[in-house]
Formats: structure tokens, C-alpha cells, sequence
């Protein structure tokens, strides 16, 4: 019901200046569940998914697999999968809503031995082109074809064979993974991204009976297998999520604990939020994170995003939002999405000194920001939003339909940990609703 009231209420009310204090359970992770929940559509054995976050793009991923026919049942935060027949056109409407419907290629190539899709959704950071899925299909002896706003696959029997990728994108391993644990003979992957999600990805499918290795490093070697089987897998949590309520504790000042997240998954966060005059304390064995932060954050003079483990993408505007509190000036490349400072323009409603040129970014941070009423146009923005409007007056952020597609409830984290936020109802309702009701 998180989600849905997300969608119902889509308006988010803060009045900031409170420290944080407290502890949460982080929720699991979207970009690990969604390729999981791709990877149970390769056995028609039951496959159980534990702490699956209650985010939208998990309700969409849901209605693709039922409309091609898989059981898919979602309790709390267990999904239940049971493939049945597949048909090889997943569902147009729900496909076009978000970006992991991508990885229903090298399924549907694995199981039905062809796909019709149109191109997927997803947030609105850059072009997001596919064709390091498509070349990497065709590796493996696939015929891809793109018509029309279309994707067309099709292939007798997937082939192991090698691709080395031009960029480590995660989307397409995982689209090749997901092909290859199925096709007949050994598959090489090179210059691979090396992600968590990867690891969780692969974890899930060796469960499964696959025969993977090297994942999380640049070269992974699969040998594939006629079936897979089924399994009971446990999503680890969101280290994005983390990170954004690290960000917030890093504004708002406080003290606070994140358990249920592996620290090690964010170290280049860390790093940055320890430069910038936080103090972290992490326990491996106990799987959690404490921050502590007070006064003014020091800027650090740039930060860089870059494929894992450099500094995550999905933490840009969340610290540039920290960095609009700084006392100094940062420059922040974002070298993976080439239009991702949808937060810019709206901070600077809120009173922050930032100038946007191409890939560039420039925050000089400010004593104060003030409360204005501002719109989430993008997930992550969003969630930069909600954190920055931990440090100002009374804050609206419009659009919060983006921040359910991937945090469970972050009014329910927020206000654990101390915060003044509120759902209120917002803009009128739109399709989306119709859709989900
Ligand atoms: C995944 O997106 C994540 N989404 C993104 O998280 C994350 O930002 C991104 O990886 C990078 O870590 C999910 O896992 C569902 P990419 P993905 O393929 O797979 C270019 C969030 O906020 N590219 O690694 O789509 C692409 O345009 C979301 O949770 C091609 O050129 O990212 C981008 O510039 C946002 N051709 C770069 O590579 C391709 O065929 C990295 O993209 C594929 C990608």
C-alpha cells in the first residue's frame, strides 16, 4: 500500500531543520530485485524472492510476467514466481513503463526462442539506447531487429559465444546473462560491469543451478545449461536507498543507523560523505551502517560518477543536494548519463548557487536554502528533493510518483528517523492510477 499511496497522494510536505536520529531497516534493493525476478522466468520450478522492496517498478515487472503468462504473486515483501508457458510479446503497456523491461530479451530468447518489445521506459536521464543488448544478443547467435518502436528477437538455440562490452552497462550483462546460463556451450563476457546487482543477479541464478563465474569482475565465463531450477533468494538491501538517508543525515545533522545494508557496497559514498565532515561507523558482520554529522559540511572540490566502485551515478543529485549546503564550491561530472541534473534547476528554487553546462555541474553551497514548492521530474531527483528540504523551512515536492518507482516509503524512513514529512494530496490524478486501480 506504500507505493499506492505514493500514486494516490504524489505530494510530499517537510519542514526541515530537525536532526535525524534513530535507526531503519533498509529496504531491499530495486536494481537487484527487477533482474531477479527476470532470472525466475528461467526455470518453471517455484521461485520464492524474499525482502523485495514495495516499489512501483516491482508492481510493473509483475504485470509484464502475468500478461506473458507466468504466476506472479506479490505478499508483503515476498514474490512468488511460477513460470508457465510463455508467450514470447510481453505486455506493450506495462513494458514501456520502466527500463528493466529490457531484460525480458534474454529471457524470452532463453525460454520462447524469440521476443516482440517495444522500447522500454524508464527515467529520464539521457537516451538510454540498447545496443549493447542487441549486439551482445546477437553474440550468442540471436537475430535482433529494430522496427518501429519495436525490438524483434529470435533465435532456434542460443549459442555460448564472447562480446566484450564498449561501456561496463549493467542492463546489457544482465540482458546476456540471462540469456547465456540457458544457451547450449560456453559464453565469455568482457569489460563487464561489476556492480552488486551483478553479484546479486548471479548469486540468485547459481541458486538456480547455473555455472557463472567471475561475477563482479571484468571477465565472467558461463557455461549453459538445458534447465534451471527453482530457489528461495533474499534480495540484500538497497545501497542507493542507504545512501540517499546517509545524504539526508549529512544535511539535517544527526545521528542515525542503517541496518540490513552491506557497508562495503558503498564505500565511494562514504568516502565522499567522510571528506565532506561526516562521521561513519560500519560493523561487515552485523550488516550496518551509523553516520553522525553536525555543524556545516566541508565541499570536497569535485565528485566524479563512474561504473562501479567508483562514485554511483544514482548519488548524484542526492549529494549534490548535501553539496548545496557546503562551504565551498564542487564541480560533479556525471561521466555514466549525459543529462542527469534534472535536481539542479529545482534546488536553485530552494536558493542554491548551481550552474549546469553539458556534463558539468557547479554547486557552491549556501548557509541556508529556503522552502519552495518543487517538482520530482526523475526517481533520484526526487529523493535529492526530499533530503535537501531536510535543511529548509516548509518544502513541497510534487511528482513523488518518481521516488515510489524505487523507495518503498520514504516519508516511513524519514519520519523513523526523526524527520517532519508528510504525504499531502497532490496534482490530479493521471493514467497512471487508472492503471494501477
Ligand atoms: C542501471 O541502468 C540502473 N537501473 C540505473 O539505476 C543505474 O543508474 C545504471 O544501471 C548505472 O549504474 C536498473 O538497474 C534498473 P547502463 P541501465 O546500461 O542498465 C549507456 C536508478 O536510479 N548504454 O549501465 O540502464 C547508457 O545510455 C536507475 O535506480 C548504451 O549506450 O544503465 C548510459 O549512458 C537509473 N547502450 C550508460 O551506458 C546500451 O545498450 C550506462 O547505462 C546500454 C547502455
Amino acid at each position: 500500500i506504500h507505493y499506492m499511496r505514493g500514486f494516490f497522494m504524489r505530494s510530499l510536505m517537510i519542514s526541515g531543520h530537525r536532526r535525524l536520529r534513530g535507526m531503519i531497516n533498509v529496504q531491499g534493493s530495486k536494481n537487484s530485485v527487477l533482474p531477479v525476478m527476470a532470472a525466475a522466468l528461467l526455470t518453471e520450478d517455484k521461485v520464492i524472492i524474499e525482502n523485495c522492496p514495495a516499489i512501483t517498478d516491482v508492481y510493473h515487472m509483475q504485470k509484464v510476467m502475468q500478461a506473458a503468462g507466468a504466476e506472479c504473486d506479490i505478499e508483503n515483501d515476498i514474490v512468488t514466481v511460477r513460470s508457465g508457458m510463455l508467450k514470447s510479446a510481453p505486455d506493450e503497456e506495462y513494458c514501456a513503463r520502466f527500463r528493466a523491461s529490457s531484460l525480458f530479451m534474454g529471457v524470452f530468447l532463453a525460454v520462447c526462442g524469440s521476443f516482440v518489445m517495444p522500447y522500454p521506459g524508464g527515467c529520464n536521464i539521457g537516451s538510454r539506447p540498447l545496443n549493447y543488448h542487441i549486439d551482445g544478443l546477437r553474440s550468442l547467435g540471436a537475430v535482433v531487429e529494430e522496427a518501429g518502436g519495436y525490438i524483434i528477437g529470435y533465435c532456434r538455440k542460443l549459442k555460448g559465444g564472447s562480446y566484450e562490452f564498449p561501456y561496463p552497462s549493467v542492463g546489457a550483462l544482465e540482458n546476456i546473462i540471462l540469456a547465456a546460463v540457458r544457451a547450449e556451450g560456453k559464453t565469455c563476457l568482457t569489460n563487464c560491469a561489476k556492480e552488486p546487482e551483478i553479484v546479486d543477479l548471479c548469486d540468485c541464478l547459481k541458486m538456480m543451478g547455473a555455472d557463472i563465474d567471475g561475477a563482479g569482475t571484468g571477465t565472467i565465463i558461463i557455461n549453459g545449461k538445458a534447465t534451471l531450477h527453482g530457489c528461495r533468494y533474499r534480495v540484500p538491501g538497497d545501497r542507493i536507498a542507504a545512501g540517499t538517508y546517509m545524504a539526508g543525515c549529512a544535511i539535517a545533522g544527526g545521528n542515525i543507523c542503517l541496518r540490513g545494508i552491506e557497508p562495503e557496497r558503498l564505500t565511494a559514498v562514504s568516502d565522499i560523505l567522510q571528506k565532506m565532515g561526516c562521521h561513519l561507523f560500519t560493523d561487515k558482520k552485523s550488516n550496518e551502517i551509523i553516520v553522525m554529522a553536525d555543524g556545516r559540511r566541508r565541499a570536497v572540490t569535485s565528485v566524479v560518477t563512474g561504473p562501479y566502485p567508483e562514485f554511483p551515478t544514482d548519488m548524484q543529485a542526492q549529494i549534490m543536494s548535501v553539496l548545496a549546503y557546503s562551504g565551498g564550491c564542487c564541480d560533479i561530472y556525471d561521466n555514466v548519463f549525459e543529462n542527469r541534473y534534472n535536481a539542479a534547476g529545482e534546488l536553485v528554487r530552494m536558493g542554491a548557487v548551481i550552474s549546469v553546462s553539458g556534463g558539468h555541474a557547479r554547486v557552491c553551497g549556501r548557509p541556508a536554502l529556503k522552502g519552495a514548492r518543487v517538482c520530482a521530474t526523475d526517481l533520484r531527483c526526487g529523493a535529492a528533493l526530499v533530503i535537501a528540504a531536510l535543511g529548509a523551512d516548509c518544502t513541497i515536492v510534487d511528482g513523488c510518483s518518481y521516488i515510489c518507482r524505487g523507495y518503498e516509503d520514504i516519508q516511513r524512513d524519514l519520519e523513523q528517523l526523526g524527520a517532519d514529512i508528510k504525504w499531502i494530496p497532490g496534482e490530479e490524478l493521471t493514467e497512471d492510477l487508472e492503471l494501477q486501480s
